[in-house]
């Protein structure tokens, strides 16, 4: 098989590496990849939003399959485009990646099915959004209805934070025509689960559960990030909890996205929130998580090109997805300064002195004269998989000892807490 892989962070790098164990995969390409994906598969310099460019290159080179796996991409529809020029497209059409880049779409869908989730309202105009605030107090959660880089939700503490978050979203346009509808929801608390599931529209099968690390800084301090590391397994997501979830929350949902006439193929992002109430939904995703993605993967025992075809095919219940019942442990070695301003183009020592037990992805390096350059504010993901968190918690720690860039910052506490 010749494979395109759509992406160039981390996320993207874990898929690759868990096509490169296939060995029906001969050729792997990305685009646009990033400076360590360029070791283990052909970067093309095309970006993933831009669907005609991508479209194009797929053809000419006719691939077996393309694989797209971040947002933006899905929610323009490149799957659908891809499709129509005959090619074989991982991920789902845009009709259902819309139960990510719709926050009101995927929280009328749960009302509707009666899938648990914090009540809601929907608003697109400013004054009326206000005046439910104002009935409704604080806390409360406010969130952009379309896709803002992870950016678009504020838990506002005060009645003032919120009004302030729906201003700059109705008024000000800080997140451009995402934030012109809003939804207002309670405010929850729990731990917070992922769990990723392969689904080709008709069967769902969950992989382990993960957990991502959002803030910044050690103890959940500091401003919100793409993600700062994560676990898999979630300790507190027990096999009770998964059942729980299974009938009420995963198959629900497929079921649910199969009778709106928009079949979900792909994979499917759960982010759950364990109440006292029960495990509820805080938001779906229409793809892999990152960095979830680079904890689960390594945990994949299943040829991932064998679950691709199945998915596409809708040949999922026949088809048995094993995974280690070990433990996985992924740590975001990140720029200083990042999630706001950092500066880049700092040379990454230590990565070839690295024990075997752990691995690194790459977010945003590119290579020159076969030494890497740090390129972006998440560097890497350094990961060990283990047979127990603890231990893959100790080798991940270990190998980001090892590592170093100048201004270099990560978290010292993801799985230890
Ligand atoms: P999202 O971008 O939808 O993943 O939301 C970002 C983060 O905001 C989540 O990971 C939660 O920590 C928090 N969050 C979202 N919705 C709620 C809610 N209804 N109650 C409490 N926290 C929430
Ligand atoms: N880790 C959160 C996300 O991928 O959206």
């Amino acid at each position: 098989m010749k494979v395109l892989v759509i992406g160039g962070g981390g996320r993207e790098h874990a898929i690759v590496r868990a096509l490169l164990k296939s060995p029906r995969i001969k050729k792997l390409y990305c685009a646009p990849g990033n400076g360590g994906i360029s070791r283990d598969a052909v970067c093309v310099p095309i970006k993933a939003t831009d669907i005609d460019a991508v479209v194009r290159f797929a053809k000419e080179e006719a691939f077996d399959l393309v694989f797209v796996a971040p947002d933006d991409p899905l929610a323009l529809g490149l799957v659908d485009s891809l499709e129509e020029a005959g090619l074989r497209a991982f991920g789902p059409r845009k009709n259902a990646a819309v139960i990510e880049s719709s926050k009101a779409f995927a929280k009328d869908l749960m009302e509707k099915y009666g899938i648990p989730t914090a009540s809601h309202r929907t608003f697109s105009e400013p004054e009326k959004a206000l005046e439910y605030l104002r009935s409704h107090g604080a806390p409360v959660v406010v969130k952009a209805d379309g896709l803002a880089l992870g950016k678009g939700v504020t838990v506002a503490a005060t009645l003032d934070e919120a009004e302030r978050a729906i201003l700059d979203m109705m008024e000000d346009k800080k997140f451009g025509a995402s934030g012109s509808t809003v939804v207002i929801e309670d405010f929850m608390t729990g731990p917070e689960v992922t769990v990723l599931a392969f689904t080709d529209g008709k069967t769902i099968v969950p992989l382990p559960s993960s957990r991502d690390h959002k803030r910044a800084f050690d103890g959940d301090k500091g401003p919100n990030t793409g993600g700062m590391g994560a676990i898999s397994p979630a300790p507190d997501y027990t096999p009770e909890i998964e059942e729980y979830c299974m009938k009420n929350i995963f198959r629900p949902t497929i079921a649910a996205m199969a009778s709106e006439g928009r079949p979900f193929k792909g994979v499917i992002y759960f982010g759950l929130m364990l109440t006292k109430e029960g495990p509820k939904v805080i938001e779906y995703n229409a793809r892999f998580g990152d960095p979830e993605a680079q904890a689960v993967l390594p945990l994949l025992e299943t040829d991932l090109a064998d679950i691709i075809d199945a998915v596409i095919d809708e040949r999922l219940a026949e088809t048995e997805i094993k995974t280690s019942p070990g433990a996985a442990c992924c740590v975001v070695l990140a720029s200083g300064g990042y999630p706001a301003e950092y500066k880049t183009g700092f040379e990454i020592t230590g990565l070839n002195d690295l024990p075997d037990s752990v691995f690194v992805y790459h977010a945003g390096t590119v290579v020159k004269d076969g030494k890497y350059f740090t390129s972006g504010g998440r560097v890497l993901g350094v990961t060990a998989p283990a047979s127990d968190l603890e231990s893959a918690v100790s080798s991940v720690y270990d190998g980001v000892s090892r590592i170093n860039f100048k201004d270099m910052f990560c978290r010292r506490d993801i799985g230890r807490r």
